[in-house]
């Protein structure tokens, strides 16, 4: 079982190692990141790669790690109790019937080798991935209402993403293989547009790439464009048919691209943008 790549999914040599350690170590891998570099897509595609369904947890402010194992319906059971159908009566008598299970219980209890992606863990309160501790180390816990313990049939293979809003538990982290995701280098941003837009005019990609570029290095940005906005841009840049001359100008100065709110989401970033195009015709 080893991941070689996909044909979506452009994943550099280091990457591909990393996924690969922790298959081979049985341990979950942490992919932190910048949002949109990619952490979410690769659990689907190494998921698709190596044939597995994949199960998806994603994580909010108020997820709490009993969640992914599994919710006792105690509305839904009083409820049945209240009715005094034949059908009701007979639905109460097992506990079971209201045990409504979580993702963990489903990859666990799955007949095959699943794929398990808990996604943005950093999102939930600091507890939560000290809370799943003992569950992603040994597979298995203890259903207390139905008296059972739910074992892993087979190991899932755990991708765990996070975008660096907070800091994860050490005891946490040690039980992780570890891998950053480093925001793609020209080069391999080239290859991953080249898969989404494989019709893309070499001349437009290039104006593109450098205006992103230059809007990416600008010192200060509050929020840097990512991957995600780069591709959005390119297919605003292709669906508006924009000529090649918008994007570059003659003396090789910084102007205002067009459909710059694909790539600058927030009003401060757009102002300073626009404070250096303005300093910038000023000097010429
Ligand atoms: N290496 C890559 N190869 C192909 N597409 C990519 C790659 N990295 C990012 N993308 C594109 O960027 C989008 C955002 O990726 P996503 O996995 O949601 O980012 P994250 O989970 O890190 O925020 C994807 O839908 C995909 O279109
Ligand atoms: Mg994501």
């Amino acid at each position: 079982m080893k991941f070689q790549g996909s044909e979506n999914y452009v994943a550099t040599q280091d990457l591909m190692l990393a996924v690969n350690a922790a298959i081979t170590l049985k341990r979950p891998l942490l992919v932190k990141g910048e949002p949109g570099t990619g952490k979410t897509m690769l659990a689907e595609e190494v998921a698709q790669a190596l044939d597995m369904p994949l199960l998806q947890w994603h994580i909010k402010s108020t997820t709490k790690a009993q969640q992914g194992l599994y919710e006792y319906d105690a509305v839904n059971r009083l409820r049945d109790s209240q009715l005094n159908t034949a059908d009701s009566a007979e639905r109460v008598k097992d506990i079971r019937n209201y045990i409504v299970q979580g993702v963990l219980w489903q990859a666990f209890t799955a007949d095959q080798p699943v794929a398990l992606l808990i996604d943005e863990i950093d999102k939930a309160d600091i507890e939560f991935p000290n809370d799943l501790l003992r569950e992603l180390d040994r597979m298995e816990f203890y259903c207390y209402e139905t008296r059972e313990l739910i074992k892993a049939k087979h190991r899932p293979l755990v991708f765990i993403t996070s975008n660096n809003e907070k800091e994860l538990p050490d005891a946490f982290l040690r039980r992780c293989f570890f891998h950053y995701i480093k925001f793609p280098d020209a080069d391999t941003m080239k290859k991953i547009v080249d898969v989404h837009f494989p019709t893309l005019k070499d001349e437009l990609l290039t104006a593109a790439m450098k205006t992103f570029y230059d809007v990416r290095n600008l010192p200060g940005l509050k929020k840097k464009p990512s991957t995600s906005e780069l591709l959005d841009w390119l297919k605003l840049l292709m669906a508006e048919d924009i000529p090649l001359e918008a994007l570059q100008s003659a003396d090789n100065k910084v102007s205002i691209p067009p459909l710059v709110g694909a790539l600058l989401k927030n009003e401060q970033d757009t102002t300073l943008f626009e404070k250096l195009v303005f300093m910038n015709q000023r000097n010429r």
